[in-house]
């Protein structure tokens, strides 16, 4: 009994020994190796500016030909947009504007904000993630056919100094989505009730 009592303690010391000289050796190898942090940049957006993030669907022009998304808009998938949307503002109270078209969103933050010290790989990042993983969640509440694949978006930080900078940034993608809905009508009334081929439309001149 005495005897078994004097061995655990033997082992409990050679383990605290073994696990000290271990913790201390890798201690002095990451103090060693810790340099490597200071190659990382500092991306902090310019203060008092308004920072958008951007999220674009990544090749969706091969995503909605395989999910069989309907032309020119698809409403299953704009309404899948907005709830995505919708998720990333409830995730990021910091947003104060959202404005989406097409495979893409814009996410308007607050200019005085300072969340993750406006970091815009950090922003970005969790903005596109959180953007794809919710669009991939809700998929099911909005098409009745499964995912073929699993979609992505990419994503980009814009800083605006002014308001009005910010104004016609939006105006910009309103106009965007204007131009390329009166396209897409007109392009697939006449593929889809004129009976012409894609090409035959782009040969016409007044498109
Ligand atoms: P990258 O963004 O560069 O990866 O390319 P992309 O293929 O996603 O093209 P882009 O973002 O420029 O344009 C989006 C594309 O998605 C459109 O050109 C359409 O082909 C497709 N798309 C988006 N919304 C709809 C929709 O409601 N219906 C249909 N049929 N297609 C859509
Ligand atoms: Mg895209």
């Amino acid at each position: 009994m005495k005897a078994a009592l004097v061995s655990t303690k033997l082992h409990h010391l050679y383990r605290n020994l073994i696990w000290r000289s271990f913790s201390t050796k890798f201690a002095m190898a990451n103090s060693k190796f810790e340099y490597v942090r200071n190659f990382e940049t500092d991306d902090r957006c310019l203060p008092n500016t308004w920072i958008v993030v951007r999220v674009d669907g990544r090749g969706f022009h091969k995503f909605s030909e395989k999910h069989e998304f309907a032309k020119p808009n698809d409403k299953r998938s704009l309404d899948l947009m907005g709830k995505a949307a919708g998720r990333v503002m409830t995730e990021f109270k910091e947003i104060c504007l959202a404005y989406g078209q097409s495979d893409e969103f814009s996410f308007v933050f607050k200019r005085d904000m300072d969340l993750h010290k406006r970091r815009a790989s950090k922003l970005m990042t969790s903005v596109a993630s959180i953007f794809t993983s919710a669009f991939v969640f809700h998929w099911p509440q909005f098409f009745d056919i499964p995912l073929k694949y699993p979609p992505s978006f990419d994503g980009r930080v814009v800083l605006y100094p002014s308001t009005q900078n910010l104004r016609d940034y939006l105006s910009w993608r309103q106009a965007d989505c204007h131009i390329n809905n009166l396209y897409n009508t007109a392009f697939w009334t006449l593929v889809l009730k004129g009976n012409l081929t894609n090409a035959e439309v782009i040969s016409l001149k007044v498109l």
